[in-house]
């Protein structure tokens, strides 16, 4: 092998051939396959530990390994029969994009070293923007997904709000806002007793009269109230938090607003989002993550704020080694206006999948995230022995097996024991969530592959797995 790490255009041609071959029978058969598999480790160490190896081997016979060994051994994010967690369905128009910014290593951090997929970020984040209703001076930029989204925003606010300054200042947040937000919080400085979890009400949402008491409470102990985080979608229910009624009582107090959107905001590409997501437009910062209800694959966040200047005024230092960056006006460097200089062309696979499929196949895509919910929350009404526990709320919906007799205890036991039966039976993915000391499983159906067949035939099989351990419970 050469030590310029080059192959022959012959080599390289074979290697990418047979790479997209391999993507494009994963796209074609990924419904036909079982949904998810782990190896154990003792498993995986004998096949795949080895020392560094000091000569090379051949790229396809290094594939066909990866295709045993290790391809072979993952969770199906983008399969249509998988409901748990946050699906991430992506696209082939996207992965495709991924290998060309990865091929063309762009840099995307200095209009001086990407101008070109510079401009396209600006656009796309700019499509954005509008979707989501902000006002023309917001801004933004992508980053590697919700977590770091979230806390983008909230350093913003913290500088903003409070010029870097974190001590006496509080957050309040809702019991059902995402961890992310508190790990970013922790990151930024900010210590657990400066921040105000707040019990959600019957519906999973902030309560704002709750939250009105404690900033009273926070203001006359001379503390600093200083930002409130809501939700536009929790990741537990899909409840959005009363986005209109918060920003009037944020502007009125002078709170910055953030709005995690990581899993929802995107719910704005269809009509029936745009009406739940009233208000949005109102936020001072808002996370919305394209690799979930955007069909991208990993990984792409973007966070906006409502005012684009506040990004560079954030993040933005020029060491002597950079000062060659600074071009002419209305050249932008995305590397003042967040955590990352190095940063890949994300951007781009977005912008070439709505480019290529338009936003109209984006809307229905988005819409048919809203219905699959409401097929599965039908389902569970038609069984006896299940309740539905919320229901369907931007493409979520949660239930739990409630046969008589089983104490609370045993119910929950049950409930999670459905979850671990399906995980091993690979059929379908689901996956289980606390709400108010109950267990319930919980599907998440924003996959646009994903047919009605797929989901009656999950709960089905719930249903037969949950007889079949009630069955084993009578006869033990
Ligand atoms: C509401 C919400 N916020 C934030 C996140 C974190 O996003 P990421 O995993 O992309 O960092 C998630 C992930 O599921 C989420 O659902």
């Amino acid at each position: 092998m050469p030590s310029t790490l080059n192959l022959s255009r012959e080599d390289m041609r074979a290697l990418g051939y047979r790479v997209v071959d391999i993507l494009v029978e994963h796209f074609q058969e990924l419904p036909g396959k079982p949904v998810t598999r782990k190896a154990d480790r003792p498993t995986l160490e004998a096949q795949l530990r080895e020392a560094l190896p000091e000569h090379g081997a051949n790229a396809l016979e290094v594939l066909d390994q990866l295709q045993r060994d290790v391809f072979s051994n993952i969770m199906h994010t983008d399969h249509p029969r998988f409901f748990a967690f946050v699906p991430s369905p992506s696209n082939f128009v996207s992965v495709m994009a991924d290998a060309l910014a990865a091929g063309f290593n762009v840099f995307a951090g200095t209009w001086l070293e990407a101008s070109g997929p510079t401009q396209i970020e600006l656009v796309t984040i700019d499509w954005l923007r509008e979707a989501c209703g902000l006002p023309d001076a917001a801004g933004g930029l992508f980053v590697s997904g919700g977590s770091m989204a979230n806390m983008t925003g909230l350093a913003v606010a913290r500088h903003v709000k409070l010029g870097g300054h974190t001590e006496g200042a509080v957050v309040y947040f809702s019991d059902q806002t995402h961890s992310s937000v508190e790990r970013g919080l922790r990151v930024l400085g900010f210590q657990d007793h400066q921040m105000r979890k707040i019990e959600s009400d019957d519906r999973f949402c902030l309560d704002i009269s709750a939250l009105e008491r404690k900033v009273e409470a926070d203001h006359a102990a001379g503390r600093v109230p200083f930002c409130v985080v809501a939700n536009a979608g929790t990741t537990n229910t899909g409840a959005i938090d009363p986005l209109p009624a918060l920003a009037d009582y944020c502007r009125r107090e002078e709170l910055w607003l953030h709005v995690d959107g990581a899993y929802g905001a995107a719910a704005v590409f269809c009509e029936r989002g745009q009406a739940l997501l009233d208000g949005l437009g109102h936020v001072d910062s808002l996370s919305l993550d394209p690799h979930k209800w955007l069909f991208q694959p990993y990984e792409i966040g973007c966070v906006l704020v409502r005012e684009e200047r506040w990004l560079k005024e954030a993040f933005h230092i020029l060491p002597e080694y950079l000062e060659d960056i600074e071009g002419q006006e209305g050249e932008v460097n995305f590397c003042d206006r967040g955590i990352q200089l190095t940063r890949g062309f994300r951007a781009l696979k977005l912008w070439m999948s709505l480019q290529v499929f338009g936003r109209s196949a984006f809307r229905e895509a988005v819409s048919r995230g809203f219905e699959m919910a409401e097929v599965a929350e039908a389902a569970v009404r038609e069984l006896s022995n299940w309740e539905v526990v919320t229901p369907a709320q931007m493409g979520i919906v949660t239930f739990r097996c409630i046969p008589v007799g089983l104490s609370p205890e045993n119910l929950n036991g049950l409930n999670r024991e459905l979850v671990e039966q399906m995980i091993a039976d690979g059929f379908a993915m689901i996956s289980s969530t606390v709400l108010r000391g109950q267990t319930v499983l919980r599907m998440c159906t924003i996959n646009p592959r994903t047919t009605e067949a797929n989901v009656r035939e999950t709960i089905k099989r719930l249903d037969d797995i949950s007889k079949r351990l009630l069955l084993g419970q009578q006869t033990r």
